[in-house]
């Protein structure tokens, strides 16, 4: 038999953050019944098996409607499609109607998740050893894993209490262009990251795009979170406000459709110039890497979210406004249940403006042996911060999900934790 020494694989394999996270799944299955504010998918109940078939029918209606023959449908559906997708021109409705953004449908590439578009925009851009790319700490574990996959370095950098702040990055930037190596492009997520649950101001909006210009980076912008403010005031995507194309932006449909389809794009509108003067978008270049990658998203999962357009009209806002109002009671009724159980000065917490995570500073190690006695003694999981940090940091800090429970369960769950909390104190 042939045995594999473990260190003899790439080191993506072992890497410590898929570590933390296997970690995580196994608590969550040894304990089942631990109510979990560490799980950040969405709420199971807005989810029917029935609506794959409604969705996968409006949008074969609407092909047969357009007038295209039976037998193209049928390859629409069930073939190998085009590499960069067949829905960049309702993508591109939908980002001008919800976002505001205006790029053209050939700019978009559909992607299997938001987590390829990340692969593929990683892979494109990071061409030697010297290109690193640049992301706020603590960030999100699927892009530094990414990354880590590609061998492509990231640098940190530290996000504070008010999001990514511009001179942070210039002064990260200028750093490490003078260690002789070239910062290709900033990873943000613009609205209630995950973990921290912060947001960028107007103001950093505009002062990350006048940096990324000053320091030629380009901007990877996610915002899988954006819809589910806890109000309506509009929060324009560094997209919509970028008038050089310093931004590519990736999307996601797990939040506001759903993850099992496993669809998401990118829009890259950017110009590429070969040595011959040919110019092409950077999207339709990246279609060479998509193609080795995963050939082409698949056509049956993008028919269903090609379905979901149709139905909204290509508006995934008005479509999300029961889930919008459930997210914004769930994290209010978390960030009340804090204030609730949590009387003292020695526990704090911030205040996201929307999304499915909020971060509780508190007075004891929030490390592994602490979450394994708080799902085994007090049924309740969360994520340590830990997790989360490239360069170290969040010892004493969680991670709250608010996402997939009732607001029932947000109370139980908060106060669970505060006795954890409390007696781990004494
Ligand atoms: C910051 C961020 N980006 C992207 C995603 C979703 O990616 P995908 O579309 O691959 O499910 C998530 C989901 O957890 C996320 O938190």
């Amino acid at each position: 038999m042939v045995e594999l020494a473990r260190n003899t694989l790439h080191t993506s394999v072992t890497d410590p953050v898929a570590a933390s996270m296997n970690f995580l799944n196994e608590i969550a299955e040894r304990f089942p019944a631990a109510i979990s504010l560490a799980a950040g998918r969405p709420f199971d109940e807005f989810y029917d098996v029935a609506d794959v078939e409604r969705y996968l029918a409006a949008y074969v209606a609407h092909l047969r409607a357009g007038a295209m023959s039976e037998a193209r449908v049928r390859q629409s559906v069930l073939q190998y499609g085009r590499t960069n997708g067949q829905l960049g021109a309702m993508i591109a409705r939908m980002l001008e109607i919800d976002e505001g953004i205006r790029v053209l449908a050939e700019s978009i590439m559909v992607t299997s998740g938001c987590q390829e578009a990340m692969i593929i925009a990683l892979r494109g851009l990071a061409a030697g050893p010297e290109d690193v790319v640049l992301a706020a700490d603590p960030g999100y574990v699927g892009f530094t894993g990414a990354a880590r996959v590609l061998g492509v370095p990231v640098v940190p950098v530290p996000e504070t209490a008010h999001g990514l702040e511009p001179a942070a990055v210039a002064r990260v930037a200028r750093e490490v262009r003078a260690g002789g190596r070239r910062p290709r492009a900033l990873y943000v997520v613009s609205n209630f990251a995950n973990p921290s649950g912060v947001s960028l101001s107007e103001q950093a909006r505009r002062g990350l795009l006048k940096v990324a210009a000053d320091e030629d980076l380009l901007i990877l912008e996610d915002d899988p979170y954006g819809l589910f403010g806890s109000d309506d005031r509009h929060r324009p995507a560094l997209k919509s406000l970028d008038t050089d194309q310093r931004v590519i932006y990736l999307g996601s449909f797990a939040k506001s459709v759903f993850p099992g389809a496993r669809v998401g794009f990118l829009a890259a509108d950017q110009v590429v110039v070969a040595a011959d003067g040919h110019r092409r978008l950077l999207a339709d270049e990246l279609s060479t890497v998509k193609s080795m990658v995963t050939v082409n998203t698949s056509p049956i999962a993008q028919a269903v979210i090609g379905g979901v357009l149709i139905s909204c009209g290509y508006s995934l806002r008005a479509a999300n406004q029961e889930k919008i109002a459930f997210y914004r009671r769930n994290l209010a009724a978390l960030l009340a249940a804090l204030g609730r159980h949590f009387t003292g000065p020695a526990v704090s917490w911030n205040t996201p403006g929307g999304g499915f995570f909020a971060v509780l500073r508190v007075p004891v190690r929030a490390d592994e042996q602490l979450l394994e006695v708080s799902a085994r003694d007090y049924g309740v999981l969360w994520t340590p911060m830990s997790f989360f940090y490239a360069g170290g940091g969040g010892s004493h800090a969680i991670r709250l999900s608010c996402s997939a429970l009732e607001p029932g369960q947000i109370e139980e769950g908060v106060g669970r934790l505060a006795a954890l909390i409390a007696d781990t104190r004494a």
